[in-house]
């Protein structure tokens, strides 16, 4: 890969050892992506965030790291995996301060507190068009397929090494020539929900490790079945984006999915949540953006809260909802409202001893079926219905 004469004396460390790190991480990346040169980027969006994640090794890492390195773009950042505003008091004090320990080393860099991995609701809206170094596979995928924004499938460590840099390597899908279907799925089947669309995005990125997706015959998903597209895409494969065309395409790899694969997928992951107060119930995975919470709020006015219901947003979405009085209304139903954390990669369900785990994302029920959790995936107005009174 080339670089200039000032990318080399970054490398070579000349200015500071953090920058010359961040140069070898890219450098290594780019040459597996075979990518000529690096591009600058309009914004980085970093994940490794979450203390259940990052394990003591890699707070080590961020901690000596960040005492020399700071972002030259703008930079936003996942969940962690608690509240760090007002800890619930199940949370292992170890635990918080390991991932408020986290928290202090990214915003040492500069790195924006949005603690969210849905960054395009509110604090990262690059303009279409832009090519950004995006980790997180929902938001990365988003970003391509929906916001027409260019991203590779970042790492959390490539994400950092080009929020420091303030570039990417040109390889991937920040070319025009890696953007086009390598694989197409023709969906002979009704898709009745948001969740019919997560479950055909988990199928077909299960199916094919091609980079870009073609869904072929479905309806253009709207926002909500959009972002839980992304989501399951991100969950089951290594696909960086999805397209939606009405034909197919001669001479690209192709399958079909029939109702009858389809409805198989959703009883195995889907489930009408049983009343049961030792049940927990997870809403946000990817994280609300503030027409999701106003929803939300809607539903549950006049009803108080039987078992934990914990509601998942970012702290900008946060704050946007108490000024707009939706807080107080969710918070008198007993919604358990967490900001800037994760409660699907994070340990909540041992710490509360929960039988159950019903969320309202198939990404979030796949991820705690892999931990081993009781998980199933239901719609909000289910989980409303179930868990409140
Ligand atoms: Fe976000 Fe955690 Fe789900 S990071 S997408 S809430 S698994």
């Amino acid at each position: 890969m080339y670089l200039t004469n000032e990318e080399e004396k970054a490398l070579e460390g000349e200015y500071g050892e953090a920058l010359g790190q961040a140069y070898r991480v890219l450098l290594a990346v780019g040459e597996l992506l075979e990518a000529k040169r690096l591009i600058r980027i309009a914004s980085a969006h970093i994940s490794g965030v979450n203390y259940s994640n990052l394990g003591e090794v890699g707070l080590e890492f961020l901690e000596e790291f960040s005492r020399g390195a700071r972002v030259s773009v703008y930079t936003t950042v996942n969940p962690c995996g608690a509240d760090l505003y007002e800890p619930a008091d199940y949370v292992p004090e170890l635990f918080l301060d390991r991932q408020r320990r986290i928290r202090e080393a990214f915003l040492r860099m500069g790195c924006n507190e949005s603690f969210t991995c849905a960054p395009y609701e509110a604090e990262n809206k690059p303009a279409p068009g832009s090519h950004v170094s995006w980790a997180e596979s929902s938001a990365s995928i988003y970003a391509n397929s929906v916001l027409g924004v260019w991203t590779n499938r970042e790492s959390g460590l490539s994400a950092l090494a080009s929020a420091v840099s303030g570039k990417t390597p040109e390889g991937g899908v920040h070319l025009e020539e890696n953007r086009r279907p390598g694989y197409q799925l023709v969906v002979d089947a009704r898709l009745r929900d948001y969740i019919d669309y997560s479950l055909t995005g988990l199928l077909a990125a299960s199916r094919t490790d091609a980079t870009c997706i073609a869904f072929v015959g479905m309806r253009r998903p709207g926002g909500v079945e959009a972002k839980h597209l992304s989501a399951a895409i991100g969950s089951a494969g290594s696909s960086s984006m999805f397209v939606v065309r009405d034909g197919r395409e001669a001479g690209v790899e192709t399958e079909r999915l029939g109702q009858e694969e389809l409805d198989e997928a959703r009883r195995e992951f889907y489930s009408r949540p049983e009343p049961g107060s030792n049940n927990l119930f997870i809403l946000g995975c990817p994280f609300y953006g503030l027409r999701e919470v106003e929803e939300l709020a809607r539903d549950v006015a006049g009803r108080r809260a039987r078992a934990r219901v914990l509601l998942q947003v970012s702290n900008s979405v946060y704050e946007e909802a108490r000024r707009r009085g939706l807080l107080e209304a969710l918070k008198a139903s007993g919604v358990g409202v967490t900001r800037g954390a994760c409660g699907t990669l994070t340990p909540v369900d041992k710490w509360i001893e929960a039988d159950a785990v019903y969320t309202d994302s198939l990404k979030g029920a796949f991820y705690l079926r892999k931990r081993g959790v009781k998980a199933y995936v239901s719609d909000p107005r289910q989980i409303v219905r179930a868990a409140m009174g």
